[in-house]
């Protein structure tokens, strides 16, 4: 038998890239390769993109220029772009860089075995179709290995709200979500696999509409609860939300489903209703305000997170204001905040756009203040009695380090637990990136 052939992936952007890399290292698994973590011993090397900001699509093209040295010493070597630089720009990229083989949009990858069977026989490979079938139903993996305790889960996928500044519309497609019974049957199997904590993905995961076992539409709570019923199964999250598809039975699942772990990342990024508007969000700051209150009544320790957009198109001065008023407001647990960047082809790119300078300033401030309450969040969980799930080893020996209900990184001295044990613990201290605990018998 000849040795397995080695593939190396890179995963840039959000959780359902990395979602999809594994599931295609397991694609290409079934056609005999196993993973390498360099390049330089690889047989394919494929680079799973993201297109959301200009300096992420940037990284792809400087990224192939250094595999130049690979390929002219192993001409069989194999490069191939995946994701939503492939999907937004795969001509482009074949064009620009000759070291390319094979391009595959997101909605093409249950197609790569035979695609890297192409290229194998020295074609250059293209598919950024959107194919109408569930490429994780081809997809499947091999029942195998054990695998650690927390996984993601894509339930649903694409997005149809176009906010102005967005590329993810076009790179992911329409809303689609998978059948019910599809989604139990691989949580099963990551269950039975060790996984106890399973995160669903969505770009737009709480508007979740997928067909039940009776062929009547299911909410994402209703997911939820089936999910629930999952023996060895403990903890459940969901991402991304949209504030618009908060629904009632969602909010109230918050309350009542002790699965269901108490955080929630809902973006609002902006609090100016003017920019909100332009930035086609659907939603004012005070809805936004008034839906935080019913989901802290339903689940009042829940912590709560969110992306922010400074520098849009127009934003002034007391526009951004209106930003950091909502943060005030709102407390966050963690955010993540970004300079706006003009994407080709969205709305807001044809708009006048702010002094580089000033954005940049309104960035600093924002995330002064986000790193402030971030901080103050996590210290008040000292004394604190909270949920643990370990993951790793930690750098002491004895020590077990995991995330808590809130999804703190914590870490444990003198810990008797194994790795995907689950542990109620005391929160000692609060250091700059994570929790200092103790087990509680
Ligand atoms: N579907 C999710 C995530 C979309 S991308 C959602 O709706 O929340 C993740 C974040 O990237 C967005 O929430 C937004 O804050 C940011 N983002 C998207 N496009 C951007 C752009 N053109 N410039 C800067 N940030 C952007
Ligand atoms: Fe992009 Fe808006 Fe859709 Fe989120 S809801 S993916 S920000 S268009
Ligand atoms: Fe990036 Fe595509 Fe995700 S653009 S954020 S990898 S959906």
């Amino acid at each position: 038998m000849s040795a397995p052939k080695k593939l190396f992936i890179k995963t840039y952007g959000c959780q359902m890239n990395v979602y999809d890399s594994e599931r295609m290292a397991e694609a290409l698994g079934s056609g005999g390769y196993v993973e390498t973590k360099s390049p330089d011993d690889a047989d394919m090397i494929l680079l799973n993109t993201c297109h959301i900001r200009e300096k992420a699509a940037e990284k792809v093209y400087s990224e192939l220029g250094r595999f130049k040295g690979l390929k002219a010493a192993k001409p069989d070597l194999k490069i191939g772009v995946a994701g939503c630089v492939a999907q937004a720009e795969g001509q482009e990229i074949m064009r620009r860089q000759p070291l390319v083989d094979l391009v595959v949009g997101p909605q093409s990858y249950h197609r790569l075995p035979e695609m890297e069977a192409k290229a194998r026989e020295g074609q250059k490979v293209l598919d950024t179709d959107f194919p109408d079938e569930d490429k994780f139903e081809k997809l499947k993996s091999r029942p195998i290995a054990k695998r650690g305790p927390t996984a993601f889960l894509t339930v649903q996928e694409g997005c149809d709200k176009f906010c102005a500044f967005c590329v993810v519309p076009y790179t992911r497609g329409a809303e689609v979500s998978r059948p019910v019974d599809r989604v139990l049957g691989e949580a099963r199997d990551l269950v039975e696999r060790g996984v106890r904590e399973i995160t669903l993905l969505g770009q737009n995961v709480n508007a979740y509409h997928g067909a039940g076992s009776d062929g009547s539409d299911c909410t994402l709570a209703q997911l939820i609860w089936e999910l629930d019923k999952v023996d060895g199964l403990e903890r459940i999250r969901f991402t991304t939300s949209h504030p618009n598809d908060m629904q009632d039975d969602l909010i109230e699942a918050h309350g009542r489903c002790s699965k269901l772990m108490p955080y929630l990342h809902l973006p609002v990024q902006a609090g100016s209703d003017k920019i909100l508007k332009r930035m086609n969000r659907a939603h004012t700051s005070e809805s936004y305000l008034r839906l935080i209150e019913r989901i802290r009544a339903a689940r009042p320790d829940i912590l709560i997170s969110g992306d922010f957009i400074v520098g849009f198109p127009e934003e002034t001065e007391a526009d951004f204001q209106a930003t950091l008023d909502l943060v005030e407001e709102v407390k966050y647990g963690t955010a993540y905040s970004f300079k706006y960047s003009t994407r080709p082809g969205t709305p807001a790119a044809e708009r006048p756009q702010v002094d580089p300078v000033e954005a940049d300033d309104r960035l600093q401030r924002l995330q002064a203040l986000l790193t402030k309450q971030q901080r103050e969040i996590q210290d008040s969980m000292v004394g604190r009695e909270v949920g643990v799930l370990f993951e790793k080893a930690g750098r002491f020996p004895g020590q077990m380090v995991g995330k808590s209900d809130y999804l703190h990184a914590v870490h444990v001295a003198d810990c008797d637990r194994a790795i995907g044990d689950l542990a109620r613990v005391r929160i000692l201290s609060s250091g700059t990136n994570s929790l200092a605990a103790a087990l509680i018998d």
